[in-house]
């Protein structure tokens, strides 16, 4: 793991350092000043600008003569700098801004010392070492629909983001398998099948079509109805025929779902709604001892200040439901599994619960009054898939969206596109499915991605298959030219790694070398705020500044800087490709 000292990426945490001995200087007497440095906006001249100088001067006003106006607070600053190779120069201006321009030649050291390093070099830096990631979690026997894919991508996309920043994650499956439904589909399944050794994912069929059957029958059948009810009783008292039936049901579920995971290539761990059950009745104890849970109208709830519902733990009916398990869930990921930043990847829909558990939580005096300290909890909500028709998401002939359908048509759109260039003769079947995969997965990952999460996002193929504008296909064209740029020079990229030295004289180098920098900062802004689509935004800019800055401007192959331009070229395709792994795509190197 990399040390503060050894962490050469985070360009503004290092500028940060350095303003910090010069806040300090400029203003002995104000505690704590935090440096307020940012990437430049493109107003002033200059890469990166230090904010301090009106906030300071407003807070000293008159105090010390020298320091009249902002700007002179800001000159201030400029002259108590520490000397250091990061910065070039420094300028004023407008009311106090201290525009920095970096030093070309620590650029390109810093870039050249990832090239030999690695991108591990430029991984973000959090303040914690184990973190929960609750997503995907469908619920079985019933339609894992789109939202649930949305979970799928968004909350992969954030452990890799977490795992990148040397964080331990457990990625955890929260799948609803428990709960009064599986009464009614253990006495259909033994109705259907008397043997139980006849049971099996081919014989059984589709869940969703089985629980509706069930339902249909719970609902017209009184007899089946007391006879489900019984079973939830023997369900949970631990009955082995009862145990045996909802098992075999969660299997069969649990096939599909892993269907979806194996396309997509996301690794999680099942911790299902059961696991937690037998953790409720000390939890909510705790809860009771403390005062916190109360009866009302035979149910035994939470009253939250803010909130004109209470939360209910234990149902009228004395059962448990999802807010009991909920909080034995976050009470195990925290006492048991010491997780310090606990996320949970759900649609918006499910805001109020999330704000009411954690709420309840906080009172209990499991997390910190301050909801930006550790061990904290976050949820992570994010906005509808829509269709084409700008109404809720569904294919044309039935009601729902098969998730494995879905993506199988992502590929073979994306397979018969690459047919249509030529690729069916070039290149070999496994090639041609490879890429077939990684284009069509990648495409249906970065649609969703690229979104702020909150907002609703139109789920198109067309669209999201097209290989202009801001889409994988686009992204991951771009990453192959640049791969083919630097095999058809010829050169042995390794061998250049060594000896070859970066030099950034021309404005499209110095461009992209200053893009190529900021990778690490925005990770941690991405991986910070839980905003995967910051991500998405940094990648389609640094193929934009590489096409239109660099590569157009600045001949590489054949050229004088040639070296120095395939080193900026293999930096570019690094970066590129560590950003397809953190947002779960694979790359492809020709096309
Ligand atoms: N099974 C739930 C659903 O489909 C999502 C569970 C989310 N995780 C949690 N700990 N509540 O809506």
């Amino acid at each position: 793991m990399a040390t503060e000292e050894e962490n050469l990426g985070n360009v503004k945490r290092q500028l940060a350092k350095l303003f910090e001995g010069s806040l300090r200087a400029v203003v002995p007497d104000e505690q704590d000043v935090e440096p307020m440095i940012a990437a430049s906006t493109g107003k002033f001249v200059g890469d990166y600008q230090c904010n301090n100088a009106m906030r300071i001067f407003s807070k000293i006003k008159g105090r010390d003569p020298q320091l009249r106006n902002p700007a002179s607070v800001g000159q201030a600053i400029v002259e108590h700098l520490p000397p250091s190779d990061i910065i070039e120069s420094c300028s004023v201006a407008g009311a106090g801004f201290v525009n920095v321009v970096l030093s070309k030649t620590w650029m390109a050291k810093n870039i050249q010392s990832m090239l030999i390093g690695g991108i591990e070099n430029w991984a973000p830096q959090l303040a914690i070492k184990r973190a929960v990631v609750d997503f995907s979690s469908p619920n079985i026997a019933k339609e894992m629909h789109v939202g649930h894919l949305r979970s799928t991508i968004i909350g992969d996309t954030l452990s890799r983001m977490l795992e990148f920043s040397n964080v331990e994650v457990l990625r955890r499956n929260h799948v609803g398998d428990w709960g009064t439904q599986f009464g009614m589909l253990i006495e259909f399944l033994f109705e259907n099948f008397p043997n139980s050794e006849d049971v099996s994912e081919t014989a059984v069929g589709d869940l969703q079509t089985f629980y509706k059957a069930s339902k249909q029958r719970f609902d017209n059948d009184a007899a089946f109805k007391e006879r489900a009810q019984r079973a939830v009783v023997l369900l949970q008292g631990g009955q082995p025929e009862y145990r045996k039936a909802w098992a075999q049901i969660c299997e069969i579920s649990r096939k599909e779902f892993d269907r979806v995971y194996q396309r997509l290539g996301v690794q999680l761990e099942e911790k299902g709604e059961s696991f937690y059950n037998p953790y409720i009745p000390a939890v909510l104890k705790e809860l009771s001892d403390q005062g916190l849970i109360e009866e009302s109208q035979g149910a035994r709830v939470i009253f939250l200040e803010g909130f004109n519902i209470p939360l209910i733990v234990v149902k009228s009916d004395g059962g448990y439901n999802y807010a009991s398990t909920d909080l034995a869930a976050l009470w195990y990921r925290l006492n048991e599994e010491k997780a310090e930043w606990i996320i949970y990847v759900t649609d918006v829909g499910q805001q109020q619960h999330f704000d009411m558990f954690f709420k309840a939580a906080r009172r209990a005096g499991w997390l910190p009054a301050d909801a930006n300290l550790y061990p904290r909890v976050s949820h992570v909500g994010f906005g509808l898939v829509l269709g084409e028709d700008g109404k809720r998401f569904r294919t044309r002939n039935t009601e729902v969206v098969r998730l494995v359908d879905l993506l199988d048509e992502a590929k073979s759109r994306s397979k018969a596109a690459l047919i249509e260039r030529g690729k069916a003769e070039e290149w070999t079947e496994e090639e041609l499915e490879k890429t077939a995969e990684a284009v069509g997965y990648g495409a249906v990952k970065y649609a969703d991605l690229k979104n702020n999460r909150l907002t609703n996002y139109t789920f198109d193929f067309d669209q999201m298959l097209n290989d202009k504008g801001n889409t994988a296909v686009y992204l991951l064209y771009a990453h192959a030219r640049i791969c083919s740029i630097i095999r058809k020079s010829g050169k042995d990229i390794v061998e250049l790694k060594k000896t070859g030295v970066i030099v950034l004289d021309h404005a499209g180098e110095r461009d992209l070398a200053l893009h190529l920098l900021q990778f690490s900062e925005i990770v941690e802004e991405a991986c910070t705020n839980l905003l995967p689509n910051v991500l998405c935004e940094y990648l389609y800019n640094l193929s934009e500044i590489f096409t239109k800055k660099f590569y157009s401007n600045c001949q590489v192959v054949g050229s004088p800087e040639e070296t120095s331009r395939l080193l900026l070229c293999e930096a570019t395709a690094v970066v590129m490709r560590k950003c397809f792994h953190l947002l779960g795509i694979v790359p492809v190197y020709k096309i």
